[in-house]
């Protein structure tokens, strides 16, 4: 019997060798940094109680993450003298939160030096701040490994576009592996922050061939969106009316055609989306129990395990 058990250990060791190490798992810092979440979660509240509109920054550097590259931290790393990172792409706009997972990583080094992923850090920070927020709390699995790859030129490829349709919204968001639901469901993120005009603008002059203004705008709300958009190209508009409270109030913005930017408004005008916006507008519990489960598979998109990265000691350098 003995031996049989000895089989068994020792095929499971070959196995975490071959695969590089551990899998993700809820425990995974339950000996070598327990104290992770507690960590992450006091320096994002106190962040966020400084600066409450910072909620809206780590949830959106969070997804920014994931689509490029799987959630490896690939968003935080700092251009080199060779290379672009993510972080400078224009479509970066107005990226937020750097600070906050270096404040984390900073007491995490010192409780646990070399444990603890920037991806983790990311990914924990972003739920924290979402439930800060008012928004749903869900448990999310450990053990993503840092990458060393950041180019500019994936996020053109792997980020939506502020001016695509439902149809090419369901395009880019099936790639990641997204249901319909899921799409509609993590644009609810847009429930914090705010857009610049730089990103709205195109729907405010010449729109097409027959329209000056885009057609799905309340005419009301587009005087609002012209307004803010007098104050220049980097003049914030809020997504819905409380911006930094986590609700479904982004939900009812689209069904008066108050949604921002072309992306939001169209998943009301789409008869492919239009019904869920519905659902997602009249009970917040439905949309959070969606909200979590998108966030949930978001935060496991192309994680990187074991030896197929590495913990950054700094956040923004690879070791
Ligand atoms: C559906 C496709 C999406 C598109 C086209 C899109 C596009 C954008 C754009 C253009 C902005 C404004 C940037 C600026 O002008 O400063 C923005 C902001 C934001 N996005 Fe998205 N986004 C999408 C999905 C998501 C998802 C899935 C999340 C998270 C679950 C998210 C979270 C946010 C947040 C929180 C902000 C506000 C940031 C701030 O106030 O600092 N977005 N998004
Ligand atoms: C975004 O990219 C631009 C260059 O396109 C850069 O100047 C800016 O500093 C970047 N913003 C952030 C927050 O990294
Ligand atoms: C969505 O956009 C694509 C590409 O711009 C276009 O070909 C398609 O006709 C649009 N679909 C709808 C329903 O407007």
């Amino acid at each position: 019997m003995k031996s049989a058990y000895y089989v068994v250990e020792f095929l499971v060791l070959v196995e975490v060798i071959l695969r590089g190490g551990e899998a993700l798992s809820m425990n995974y810092y339950g000996m070598s940094c327990p104290f992770v979440e507690p960590i992450v979660r006091i320096v994002v509240n106190q962040a966020l109680h400084k600066d409450p509109t910072l909620a809206a920054g780590l949830l959106r550097l969070h997804f920014h993450d994931c689509f490029v590259q799987g959630c490896d931290a690939s968003v935080l790393l700092d251009s080199t003298s060779g290379n672009t990172a993510e972080k400078d792409s224009p479509v970066n706009l107005s990226l937020r939160g750097y600070e906050v997972i270096d404040q984390a990583k900073k007491f995490l080094e010192m409780q646990c030096p070399g444990i603890v992923s920037c991806a983790d850090i990311v990914a924990l920070a972003a739920r924290d701040a979402v439930f800060w927020a008012g928004g749903p709390y869900y448990d999310i699995v450990k053990g993503r490994k840092d990458g060393t790859r950041s180019k500019q030129e994936d996020t053109f490829t792997s980020l939506p576009a502020p001016t695509l349709n439902t149809t090419g919204l369901i395009n880019v968001f099936s790639q990641h592996g997204f249901t319909v639901w899921e799409l509609v469901a993590l644009s609810g993120g847009h429930t914090l922050g705010v857009a610049r005009c730089s990103s709205f603008k195109s729907r405010l002059s010449s729109f097409d061939s027959t329209h000056d203004v885009d057609p799905s705008m309340d005419p009301t709300f587009a005087k609002t969106l012209l307004n803010t958009c007098s104050a220049g190209d980097s003049a914030a508009q809020p997504f819905d009316a409380t911006t930094n409270s986590f609700d479904n109030l982004y939900f009812s913005a689209l069904q008066k055609g108050d949604g921002v930017l072309f992306s939001d408004q169209t998943l009301y005008v789409s008869p492919q989306t239009q019904q869920i916006v519905n659902f997602f507008a009249m009970n917040q519990a439905i949309f959070f129990f969606n909200f979590q489960q998108g966030m949930m598979k978001m935060g496991s998109l192309d994680v990187k395990e074991g030896s197929q990265g590495e913990v950054r000691a700094n956040c923004r350098k690879i070791n």
